[in-house]
């Protein structure tokens, strides 16, 4: 027996992640008929691993400026109406206990299965029907409605809501399904990427970084104008951290980033106003009160500087001071989607309504969630853009 209980819906939303079951929620309260489709065989699998378990689910301080798309004003709409007040009301409503880590960034503390229980017990209440492990094989548009060929049998829909999300971790079921819908319906798609990313280095330089392997640092970092001041953490292929996968958006292949493990202080003139005073000191114990011990001994050797501190002249002190503050690195690559936490670029949204994220040219089809050309710093507002689009499209659908 099909597990798709009627032959036609009012809504039919195909991918129960965050969005997905956002939009679903507000159809339902609306009253439409909806289906709920995944092929996975449990809904919000993406919330369930983010924010390392604790789904860092939004972020206080969200304005449209913490996003990356073609088109910066486009999120404004959605994110005004749905804000991450909204959904905070919804989270205390079912008494999640959360905090705030940094930044604005708020994280349960308890389990992220919470926030999907929450968001399936609101799609129970508003009757929507969820189909799980159940694909689309073909989607065609009839004059006023779509056709779908499932899994589980045909539906027929007048609203259909494309939640399927971006490339990100095919390993947990993310597919190119939107950006294959949106072709087939003439829809533009701004070219993809992985982003919120670790970055791999060429073997040369990786032989250099490997004994740093685990150690951490508060640190700057730049890129084509953009700079992002939080933790960068060493890796056994490179560098990630939580700086690195802000910076990796808008890293391009051959760009070189610049690091600075110091940002609170100008070291040059630091070093030089206690080169009296620790004048015996190795130059990397004095490095240490600024950094980590082993990363200091490191970035000191690479400085090649005299052994006493007392004797390094001005040039040698600028010399330890860029090694610290102006590294730069080139970067051979990323580790790509098999671990980025988004999809950078994907409808684009000159094709969509920003009210209600309707296709501009296909009555009926809308687009939501990562999918979109609309991406998140990291920090909560991914989420916040799907419940916000979500919720969007929830309203009209
Ligand atoms: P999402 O990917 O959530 O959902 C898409 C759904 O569609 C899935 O259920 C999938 O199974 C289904 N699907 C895909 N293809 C299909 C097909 N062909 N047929 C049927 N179903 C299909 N963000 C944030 O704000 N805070 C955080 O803490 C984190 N942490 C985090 C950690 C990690 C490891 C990752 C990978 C990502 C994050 N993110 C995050 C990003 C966040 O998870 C992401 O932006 C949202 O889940 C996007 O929501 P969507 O609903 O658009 O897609």
């Amino acid at each position: 027996m099909s597990k798709i209980s009627q032959a036609e819906y009012d809504v039919a939303i195909i991918g129960a992640g965050a969005a997905g079951m956002m939009a679903a929620i507000e159809a339902g309260r609306r009253g439409r008929s909806v289906l709920l489709i995944d092929h996975a065989d449990t809904p919000g699998e993406k919330i369930r691993i983010s924010g390392g378990g604790r789904c860092n689910f939004t972020n206080t301080r969200t304005t449209h400026a913490n996003f990356i798309s073609q088109n910066p004003h486009f999120c404004k709409s959605a994110l005004t109406r749905y804000t991450p007040t909204d959904f905070i009301k919804w989270v205390n409503a079912k008494n999640i206990a959360w905090h705030e880590k940094t930044l604005g960034q708020l994280f349960c503390d308890g389990p992220s299965i919470q926030i999907i229980n929450m968001l399936t017990e609101h799609c129970e209440h508003a009757n929507v029907e969820t189909c799980l492990s159940t694909s689309v094989e073909r989607v065609e548009k009839t004059d006023d409605r779509f056709r779908l060929l499932t899994s589980e049998g045909p539906v027929v829909t007048s609203s259909l809501v494309i939640a399927t999300g971006g490339k990100s971790i095919p390993k947990m079921g993310a597919t190119d399904f939107a950006y294959r819908i949106a072709d087939q319906f003439g829809l533009n798609i701004v070219t993809t990427r992985p982003a919120l990313v670790p970055f791999t280095f060429g073997t040369e330089l990786l032989e250099q970084t490997k004994p740093l392997s685990g150690i951490s640092a508060d640190a700057e970092i730049r890129c084509n104008g953009t700079s992002f001041r939080e933790a960068l953490l060493f890796t056994h292929r490179g560098i990630s951290g939580p700086s690195i996968l802000q910076i990796s958006s808008y890293w391009r292949e051959g760009d070189e980033i610049e690091i600075n493990l110091t940002p609170d202080i100008n070291l040059y003139e630091d070093l030089k106003a206690g080169r009296q005073k620790n004048g015996k000191l190795a130059p990397h114990t004095v490095m240490a009160t600024h950094l980590p011990k082993r990363l200091a001994e490191w970035v000191t050797k690479r400085a090649h500087v005299p052994e006493k501190f007392g004797d390094l002249s001005d040039k040698h002190l600028k010399a330890l001071a860029g090694g610290a503050q102006q590294w730069r690195v080139k970067p051979v690559g990323s580790e790509g989607y098999r671990t980025a936490e988004v999809t950078l670029g994907g409808i684009d949204t000159n094709d969509l309504s920003s009210k209600t994220m309707e296709a501009k040219s296909v009555s009926g089809l809308y687009f939501i969630g990562e999918a979109v050309d609309v991406t998140g710093w990291l920090g909560g507002y991914n989420f916040q853009w799907a419940w916000s689009s979500g919720w969007a499209a929830g309203q009209v659908i």
